[in-house]
């Protein structure tokens, strides 16, 4: 693999929600690359977040200081999912992953969220294996790997997510395509190169940043240990 173009996904799940708009630029700032939106239906997974509204309110402050938007990474852990994601389409996003099996018909699922204009992830949990990746992966633009169980921030990092990171890479040269491969849960400064040597390339990382009074140096210091 040539060095990858790395980036990093701060969760505004971690962030003070009675101050979003102000969290995302200054996240934004601190060096985010894009903004990873994790959304929670209570049926799906066991918590609740937000939903298509505040995706939209928040689209304005999506950007760097010189004006350049930062794309929206929306994580729908939602069932169905196919409703939603074109109202997520619709507010903004620029690219949507879902949980296969929180949709009955995932191909469909995958053409639906192309057809609104966005890009597409597949995301998997930490005990589901990638065989869905044999029917889907000329189709999609980036593979999730959850490295904890989808619905709360601030979990331990599952070091089984590093094998599954092994194979999807391996998946994704055999495929001979642009594929992102992103992992989600318990990324800090000291674990994030291990992910990255395993072949991850972009890294969601929530309560290692909103934890920290200044998310500029949480950001510099997870840099430095891909550098
Ligand atoms: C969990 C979410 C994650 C979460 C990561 O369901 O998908 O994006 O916010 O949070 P940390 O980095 O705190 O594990
Ligand atoms: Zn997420």
């Amino acid at each position: 693999m040539n060095t990858p173009t790395y980036r990093i996904a701060p969760s505004i799940l971690s962030a003070d929600f009675a101050r979003l708009g102000e969290e995302v630029r200054q996240v934004i700032d601190a060096g985010a690359d894009w903004i990873h939106f994790d959304v929670m239906d209570n049926h799906y997974v066991p918590n609740l977040t937000f939903g298509p509204m505040v995706c939209q309110a928040l689209k304005p402050h999506a950007k760097t200081a010189a004006g350049v938007a930062v794309p929206i990474d929306v994580h729908l852990m939602v069932s169905p999912v196919d409703a939603l994601a074109q109202a997520f389409a619709k507010a903004g996003a620029d690219l949507i992953s879902f949980h296969p099996d929180a949709s009955t018909h995932v191909h469909r699922s995958v053409q639906a969220i192309q057809g609104a204009g966005c890009q597409v992830g597949l995301v998997f949990n930490p005990a589901e294996p990638l065989d869905v990746l044999d029917w889907l992966i000329d189709d999609i633009d980036l593979i999730l790997i959850m490295s904890v169980n989808p619905g709360f921030g601030g979990q331990g990092f599952i070091d089984s997510a590093l094998r599954k990171v092994e194979q999807a890479r391996k998946r994704i040269q055999a495929s001979g395509r642009d594929i992102r491969l992103e992992v989600d849960g318990g990324i800090k400064p000291d674990n994030i190169r291990r992910v990255a040597d395993a072949g991850a390339d972009t890294f969601v990382a929530g309560s290692a940043i909103f934890g920290q009074p200044d998310y500029a140096s949480v950001v510099r210091a997870m840099r430095q240990a891909l550098a």
